[in-house]
């Protein structure tokens, strides 16, 4: 097993990564992103992931797109990889593998994609775009994932399914990774693991205790084994690293204090589309509490709050259940993406490290 590898959330969206009325020095515009893009380069971050999003849900009012963004960002630094996502049936994939693989040679082999099969309905009603059945959005996502390799890897991409129609299609350049550039995908319902089983490279998971990302793990690795592949695993959380436990847990309490009631509720009956809309009503937010909504990708579950040591230690945890990857969402993101940069990510890298040595980690 590789070391662990740090994302943060670029904060795309106005409104930062909660859906609360507490001041917060996070700012949604291409300037502040850059500057955090390079905060987030300079702190031992190695992925930022772009949100795809065009109506405003948890009061995310106004929203840079992604690969746009993404593309922007490529050229303002030199290592971060580049996650943007996208929503099959607002894009076609042969359009969005070409953008893919111009944002790869724009940054080097930097592009990697997360493919966001949906829950937000006036989004697609909205642009007059069918809204297909749960199950039936990931069968379109995986059938657009299946393109987006055909375009990477074939000289002429062929492919026939039941959204999409590719006729010997030639697509030059590749992207400089080509067939390897990154897919993640996210998603708690059944349909959502089986496609990762299937095609997607990472697993992204919402925040969740570690018996939750466990059982999680456990099933998709057992899926993915099924179909003869490996997936890898990164973990959310919202991460609050304070001088003291009790400063950090205080930040938390005015978060959630001043939680926007109006748009926590709207999200609430808006996430109803996912999971939950299946038989077995498995899903992403179908057993969130109002707190854990505050947070709108149930960050503040996972437990990344309290001092840098603690913090480090609950990462080294999920480590241990097999999570690869980290992915972290900030409060005012000019300092504290700064602060776990510099402070948490070394302390992972140096405990990791002692429990290689000592075997107790692979
Ligand atoms: C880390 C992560 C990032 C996500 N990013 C987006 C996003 O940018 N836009 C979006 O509409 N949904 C996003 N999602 C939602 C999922 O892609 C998916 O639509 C949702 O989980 C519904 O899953 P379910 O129906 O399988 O429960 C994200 C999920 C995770 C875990």
């Amino acid at each position: 097993m590789g070391n662990l590898k740090f994302a943060y959330w670029v904060p795309n969206v106005s409104g930062g990564l909660v859906v609360s009325k507490l001041p917060q020095q996070t700012d949604w515009s291409f300037e502040a992103n850059k500057r955090y893009a390079q905060i987030a380069e300079d702190s031992n971050y190695d992925l930022a992931l772009l949100q795809t999003r065009f109506f405003a849900s948890y009061g995310a009012e106004y929203q840079l797109e992604a690969i746009t963004l993404a593309s922007a960002l490529a050229a303002v630094t030199d290592r971060l990889q580049l996650i943007s996502a996208v929503h099959p049936g607002l894009w076609h994939p042969a359009v969005y593998a070409k953008m893919l693989s111009t944002l790869d040679q724009i940054s080097g082999g930097r592009a990697a994609v997360n493919v966001v099969s949906g829950w937000f309905k006036q989004e697609f009603t909205g642009f007059g775009e069918p809204w297909l059945e749960h199950d039936e959005r990931y069968r379109r996502s995986e059938e657009f994932i299946r393109v987006l390799r055909e375009f990477w890897t074939k000289e002429k991409a062929a492919f026939s399914g039941d959204f999409y129609k590719i006729n010997d299609a030639p697509s030059k350049p590749k992207p400089v990774q080509g067939g390897n550039l990154p897919i993640f995908q996210g998603g708690n319902s059944t349909a959502a693991k089986q496609m990762a089983a299937r095609v997607s490279d990472y697993y992204f998971m919402n925040g969740n205790t570690l018996e939750g990302f466990q059982k999680q793990i456990n099933e998709v690795r057992e899926l993915a084994q099924q179909e003869g592949r490996e997936v890898k695993f990164a973990a959310h959380g919202f991460a609050i690293v304070r001088d003291s436990e009790e400063e950090a847990y205080q930040q938390l309490n005015d978060i959630v204090h001043a939680a926007d009631d109006e748009a926590v509720e709207g999200f609430k009956q808006s996430v109803k589309e996912a999971g939950q809309s299946t038989q077995d009503r498995q899903g992403m937010w179908a057993n969130s509490s109002y707190k854990d909504l505050v947070q709108y990708n149930d960050g503040f579950k996972t437990g990344l709050i309290g001092t840098a040591e603690q913090v480090a230690n609950q990462i080294i945890e999920l480590k241990k259940i097999g999570v690869d990857l980290i992915l972290t969402a900030h409060f005012h993101y000019e300092q504290d993406l700064e602060r776990f940069g510099k402070e948490v990510i070394p302390l992972v890298k140096e405990k990791e490290a002692k429990l290689k040595a000592e075997g107790v980690l692979a």
